[in-house]
């Protein structure tokens, strides 16, 4: 039944068409923890405050305990503000009148949407970190397994699998910043701004805000009802790290394929067909590319929603909630993606693989710059002899003595240098002789992995330190909530 608690201006209750359009009730039943956290705090301070006396306090909140019992089942309110009120007041009586004194349903929404934005950035943040890890080992063991990597989808350069892997977890590890960057500026309390303006009671907004475990105040309390970018800061985080995962997604898929045939993925995290008894499809990573289009998708529509909304609450914002389910998918991407990687297998034909590929012909090109073989003049040389190649149908791979003594010929290079030129051009010392900071020099691969693992090892207790610090703050409310049940 409608309470009929804000209708004071109105004669009648709305139609039920028009309530059953307006009503957020269902989505936000999955806001109800925080909807009771920040209700129970909202009482405490009313109470130390000199607002209620700890008799009214304590029947309030036991009000509210009762009330999330029935909760789930409650039909036909405006929202969970609405019912949760209405819920007290049906139980606590004629106190169930003071509850709402000193705060808003606008100050209330946008608390209880930082407080989930709060949970689910730590937790994208924390599953990153783990598949940070996962990255890391693989890094490590696969730090001298020769890989091509590619632009434009062609043979580019030679690299690593290990040194592969740690430039997803580079990646990774920014998604981690940007989320709890997203968490630094959605932890702030809007409580007490009430419906826009403050309020001439004497509340503290301090102590709600530290009773929730929120970092402070938000400063103004017109910002305080009106802001949501920190759920674009939100939908930005997840959106970025399904970008990551998108890309990841598609190489493992491209590669995992007969036609690449680079690696094995694992039999867990495919799927067959109902008719070609040949297939192993990657429909898991197909899945993860699609959810990156929808998340960024949300992030758009947020924006659209917000842009050109006047200061102040306007219903519009009740739809920006449910957008946080956004981050629940990054995160589920983010699991199943630990899984993907934890069965796969590198194919044993990598090295070979890499020693026919003409993704070495820069090798050849700087090679002869060290030679002292002016770098244009080497690139034209080597050109030629790709071009040469390429009219003859013959691949990198078929490069015999006589096309290597031409090359040292024409670079005005002694052929005694021959042998060394072969071996300049095996995957293995191609690899050993990359200088530059970053590359996939093994040497280098694993300092690279020695520095993520102490920035991940940072980020980790970032990431704890905030959790803990939520922790101890509901059980702190808990303890000061009991202690008024039993005044
Ligand atoms: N259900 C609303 C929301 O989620 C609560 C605020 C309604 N405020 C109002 N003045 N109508 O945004």
């Amino acid at each position: 039944m409608p309470s009929g608690l804000y209708r004071g201006r109105l004669r009648r209750g709305p139609s039920p068409t028009a309530l059953r359009f307006v009503s957020s009730l269902e989505q936000d039943l999955a806001f109800l923890d925080e909807e009771l956290e920040a209700t129970r705090a909202h009482i405490v301070m009313l109470c130390e405050g000199g607002l209620l006396t700890r008799q009214e306090a304590g029947a309030l909140l036991k009000a509210l305990e009762a009330a999330r019992g029935s909760a789930r089942r409650a039909r036909g309110y405006e929202d969970i503000h609405e019912l949760v009120e209405a819920e007290v007041t049906k139980r606590a009586g004629e106190v169930g009148l003071k509850l709402h004194m000193a705060r808003s349903r606008n100050d209330q929404a946008a608390t209880i949407t930082r407080m989930k934005a709060r949970r689910e950035l730590l937790r994208l943040a924390s599953l990153c970190c783990s598949l940070c890890s996962t990255l890391l080992r693989l890094g490590k063991r696969h730090a001298r397994l020769p890989l091509i990597y590619y632009t434009h989808l062609r043979p580019a350069q030679l690299g690593s699998l290990g040194h592969y892997f740690l430039a997803q977890a580079e990646a990774l590890l920014r998604d981690v910043e940007r989320a709890l960057e997203g968490y630094e500026r959605a932890n702030l309390c809007p409580l007490g701004a009430a419906a826009c303006a403050g309020t001439s009671l004497p509340i503290d907004r301090r102590r709600t805000a530290q009773l929730l475990g929120f970092h402070g105040p938000l400063a103004n309390s017109l910002d305080a009802v009106t802001s949501r970018d920190f759920v674009l800061d939100a939908l930005h985080a997840a959106a970025c790290t399904l970008v990551d995962l998108a890309r990841l997604a598609e190489d493992l898929a491209l590669w995992g394929g007969p036609e690449f045939g680079l690696l094995e993925l694992g039999e867990a995290t495919s799927f067959s067909s109902s008719i070609m008894p040949q297939k192993k499809n990657p429909d898991v990573l197909e899945l993860i590319r699609a959810k990156c289009a929808l998340i960024s998708g949300l992030y758009s529509s947020l924006a659209g929603l917000l842009k050109g909304l006047p200061s102040g609450y306007n219903r519009d914002l009740q739809e920006v909630k449910p957008l946080l389910a956004g981050l629940r998918e990054a995160q589920r991407a983010l699991s199943v993606m630990s899984e993907v990687l934890r069965g796969v297998r590198p194919h044993d034909g990598l090295e070979r693989r890499a020693r026919a590929s003409e993704a070495l012909a820069p090798e050849l090109v700087e090679w002869l710059t060290l030679q002292g073989v002016p770098f244009r003049r080497a690139y034209s040389l080597v050109a030629e002899l790709m071009r040469e190649l390429a009219s003859r149908g013959r691949g990198f791979a078929s490069l015999g003595d006589e096309e290597m003594k031409w090359l040292l010929r024409e670079a005005q290079l002694p052929e005694r240098l021959l042998s060394e030129l072969r071996r300049a051009l095996e995957p293995g010392s191609a690899l050993a002789r990359r200088r530059s900071e970053g590359s996939p020099n093994p040497a280098e691969v694993d300092r690279l992995a020695r520095a993520l693992r102490a920035r991940l090892r940072e980020l980790l207790r970032s990431v704890k330190g905030r959790q803990e610090q939520e922790a101890r703050a509901r059980l702190a409310l808990e303890m000061e909530a009991r202690a008024l049940l039993q005044a």
